[in-house]
């Protein structure tokens, strides 16, 4: 089939975020815009001629047009060969399984996560790397450098593939493979965990309800948990996946996961309550009356991940990103294994995973995962839960109380402000960052700061360095507040605001979150100046 080379010229803001490009649907659609992106990441990789990719996404409006954009191109640019999730689905933390499971030299996986989807919400396109991680900050960067000299992509005339169809075709010489989204995922999960004591225990009775948001996860939650480990039908809800999520914003928070939430502090709540997100890589847990932070489900699964056979060596090490908690620290420090804290995105795990540094991996905001991918995996936390709940043969309650027992308590609640005007946002950083060298000392709400800086990380794998990672106050008595602009947003600026106080060995476990962080956010609002600056103490969500 003839190749066309089609000029083009460069389109401006194509700089990928936290994770991957993410805009406005309609940014996506207008001419070019995806097919400059595509070419710039094949140029950024040094061509695509001979390799295989995966492509998949998270089913929102858009996803199958581009994904035939991609295949096209890919055959445009020599590929051999791309495998494809059946209509278009792969979710996030399988599409990464499949990199790795099939060798691909990479994969284009087309989400914007949590963000609402449809025409007037968000897309996004982001490319992973053989490891079946996200591209590093040096393959991004080269990607962006690319969108700003491009001049002309690579793509084939051609029909469209027939995305319903599994089975192998060929297309411009380049094979195309559609796959079944869920068995290669299914068997990776059953090879990691005990699902004959979880098939015991829904078989005793024990009760689930898992919120797939209308997202991704629908099939994966469906086959897995009711088809094969016998949980009752019913037990996923909004279980089939939508262009637009339903309307709902498919984010596993107690805000957007509402209905899952009411029903957990209710009298009819199942023993667990479970959610994911747009691409299935983030996940809620809920207990009956119960809520686990993201922080402590970190925690709590490394200290118990030896209970799951995958995991019954134990693991080598924990990682997790700045903002989160400090609590898995803590279970690290008593495993006697390494701890590590990376910038905010999954991204900065794949060294540390690669090199067999960590097993586990997490960040506060509602992703969890390990070796067995280089993604966060949102089903996979669940089963872990699972397979922890039915060993321990206690309540998710009992689990979380007896963890504070041991541990202490992180009370944790993240606040983010919204669609800020993007140099107030910059302003108030700015100010605080000049703060920085005299803050050590001086009390603010009662509390007196220790240390104050500014995060930047050196990557003990490949030694690379990536600074202005979020600015951090620590304060006495363990109490900490975390500032740091948002990489996924798509309007303004999103600041967020980390709050964590720890009640100390044999401390109150039992207070209100809010309440106990009181002291925090009175000393982190006064030493930014929010208030003053971008005009607002009052967050749009809390977490
Ligand atoms: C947010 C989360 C971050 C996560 C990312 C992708 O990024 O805070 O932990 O890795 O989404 O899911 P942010 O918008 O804060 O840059
Ligand atoms: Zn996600």
């Amino acid at each position: 089939m003839k190749i066309e080379i089609v000029e083009t010229a460069p389109i401006e803001g194509q700089m990928p975020g936290t994770s991957g490009l993410r805009k406005k649907t309609r940014v996506f659609m207008e001419p070019k815009y995806l097919e400059n992106f595509i070419q710039a990441t094949f140029d950024a990789i040094g061509g695509g001629e001979g390799k295989t990719f995966v492509v998949g996404g998270d089913g929102r409006y858009f996803n199958t047009d581009a994904i035939q954009v991609i295949i096209k191109m890919a055959a445009g640019n020599g590929a051999a060969a791309v495998i494809v999730g059946q209509n278009g689905i792969l979710s996030t933390p399988a599409a990464s399984h499949l990199i790795r499971l099939n060798k691909a030299d990479g994969g284009f996986i087309l989400s914007a996560s949590h963000n609402p989807g449809g025409i007037d919400e968000d897309f996004g396109v982001k490319y992973n790397a053989a490891n079946g991680g996200p591209a590093p900050e040096g393959l991004t960067a080269k990607v962006f450098e690319a969108t700003t000299s491009i001049s002309h992509y690579k793509t084939i005339a051609a029909d469209n593939v027939d995305l319903s169809r599994i089975g192998t075709t060929s297309h411009g010489g380049m094979s195309v493979q559609v796959v079944d989204p869920v068995s290669d995922y299914q068997n990776l999960m059953e090879s990691l965990f005990d699902f004959g004591a979880i098939r015991a225990l829904f078989a005793d009775g024990f009760t689930m309800r898992f919120d797939a948001m209308h997202a991704v996860t629908g099939p994966y939650g469906s086959t897995i948990l009711e088809d094969i480990l016998g949980a009752p039908a019913g037990t996923v809800t909004n279980g089939i996946p939508l262009e637009d999520f339903g309307k709902g914003h498919p984010d596993p928070n107690p805000i957007w996961a509402k209905e899952l939430m009411d029903l957990m502090m209710s009298d009819d709540a199942p023993d667990i309550g479970a959610a994911s997100d747009g691409d299935g890589d983030r996940n809620m847990i809920v207990g009956r009356g119960v809520y686990v932070t993201p922080s402590d489900s970190l925690a709590i699964l490394a200290a118990n991940a030896h209970l799951a056979p995958a995991y019954a060596d134990g693991l080598s090490g924990i990682a997790r990103s700045m903002p989160t908690s400090a609590a898995s620290d803590r279970v690290a420090a008593k495993l006697g294994i390494d701890a590590y804290e990376t910038p905010t995105g999954w991204k900065f795990f794949g060294n540390l995973l690669d090199a067999g540094k960590v097993t586990i991996c997490g960040e506060e905001s509602a992703g969890t995962g390990s070796s067995h991918v280089r993604e966060k995996d949102g089903l996979w936390a669940v089963l872990l839960w699972l397979n922890i709940l039915a060993v321990r043969k206690q309540s998710v309650s009992e689990i979380v109380e007896d963890h504070w027992k041991t541990y202490g308590r992180d009370y944790y609640s993240r606040y983010d402000f919204e669609a800020v005007a993007t140099d107030k946002a910059n302003d108030m950083m700015q100010n605080l960052r000049g703060k920085f060298s005299q803050l050590a000392g001086q009390t603010f709400a009662g509390l007196t700061v220790t240390t104050a800086d500014e995060f930047s990380y050196l990557d003990p794998v490949d030694g690379s360095v990536s600074d202005n990672q979020g600015l951090r106050i620590a304060f006495e008595g363990g109490g900490r507040a975390v500032f740091r602009l948002s990489g996924t947003g798509t309007q303004g600026a999103t600041v967020r605001l980390y709050l964590e106080q720890y009640s100390g060995l044999n401390g109150d476990t039992n207070q209100d979150t809010q309440a106990a962080l009181q002291s925090v956010r009175s000393a982190a609002f006064e030493i930014s100046d929010m208030k003053a600056i971008i005009g607002r103490i009052e967050p749009d969500v809390i977490t």
